[in-house]
C-alpha cells in the first residue's frame, strides 16, 4: 500500500475538519463506554490518527494521555500545531511511526484505537500483533471503519449530505476508496494472536473490531 502523500494528507485535514468533525465526539465516547474505560482514565493511542481530532475528544472525556502514531509528518505535524494552538498543556503526543512497528513499550497503553487507517496497512497481522505488544494485561482495541456505531441518524445523514457536497465541489472523478478487508477475517487473525474476547462491530456498510487482551 502506497503511504499518504502530503497532497491527499492535505485533503484529509480539510475534510476532518470541515466534513467529519461531528463524528469524532460520539465516536470517542462510544469508544469509552463500550471498553469499559469511561471512568478510568486510560491511556489511549489512535494509529493512523490523521489530524487529531478523534484522539482529543478522548482526553475531553478523562484519558490521562492521548498519543497519535501516524506514519504521514505533514498529518503528525498539524495535529501538534493545532493541539499546542487550541489545548495548550493537554497530555497530548504526536509521533511519526508506523503501526506495523509502533514507537511504544511493552505494555505501555490502556486503549488502543484507529479509524479509518487499517485499510491501508502494508501488513495487518504485524499491526494487530504489535497492539497486543503495547497493550497492558485487560486493555483494549477497537479498531475500524466508519462515522462509528453509536452515531444518531441526523447527524449521519447530514454528515453523508456534506460528503458528498465535498465530492461533488473537489473532484471531477471520484476517488475510489480502498476496500477493508473482510471483518471476520480480521477478527479470527486478532483472535489467534491471543486477544482474549473479539467483537465485529458493525457500522453502516463498515465495521469495527473490538478486542480485549
Ligand atoms: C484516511 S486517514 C484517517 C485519519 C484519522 N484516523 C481520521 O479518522 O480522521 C488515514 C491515516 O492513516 C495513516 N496511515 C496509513 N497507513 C499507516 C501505517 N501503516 N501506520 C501509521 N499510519 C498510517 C495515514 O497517514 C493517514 O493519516
Amino acid at each position: 500500500m502506497e503511504p499518504f502523500t502530503s497532497d491527499q494528507a492535505s485533503e484529509y485535514i480539510s475534510l476532518s475538519q470541515e466534513v467529519f468533525a461531528p463524528i469524532y465526539p460520539p465516536l470517542a465516547y462510544g469508544i469509552m463506554r463500550r471498553t469499559k474505560f469511561e471512568t478510568r482514565h486510560p491511556i489511549v493511542a489512535d494509529l493512523g490518527g490523521g489530524a487529531g481530532l478523534l484522539l482529543s475528544e478522548f482526553v475531553s472525556l478523562g484519558a490521562s494521555c492521548g498519543i497519535l502514531i501516524d506514519q504521514n509528518i505533514n498529518m503528525a505535524f498539524f495535529a501538534k500545531k493545532k493541539w499546542e494552538k487550541e489545548i495548550p498543556g493537554a497530555s497530548l503526543y504526536a509521533l511519526l511511526g508506523n503501526s506495523e512497528a509502533l514507537p511504544l513499550a511493552n505494555e505501555s497503553v490502556d486503549l488502543v484505537v484507529s479509524r479509518n487507517s487499517m485499510h491501508l496497512w502494508a501488513n495487518i497481522q504485524m499491526a494487530w500483533k504489535n497492539v497486543w505488544r503495547i497493550l497492558k494485561p485487560a486493555g483494549a482495541a477497537f479498531i475500524g471503519r466508519g462515522y462509528g456505531p453509536d452515531l444518531d441518524e441526523k447527524t449521519r445523514s447530514e454528515v453523508k449530505k456534506r460528503r458528498k457536497i465535498w465530492n461533488t465541489n473537489r473532484c471531477e472523478e471520484k476517488e475510489v476508496e480502498q476496500p477493508s478487508p473482510a471483518p471476520e477475517t480480521i477478527a479470527q487473525m486478532v483472535e489467534e494472536i491471543g486477544f482474549q474476547t473479539v467483537e465485529i462491530v458493525p457500522d453502516a456498510k463498515a465495521y469495527w473490531i473490538m478486542a480485549i487482551k
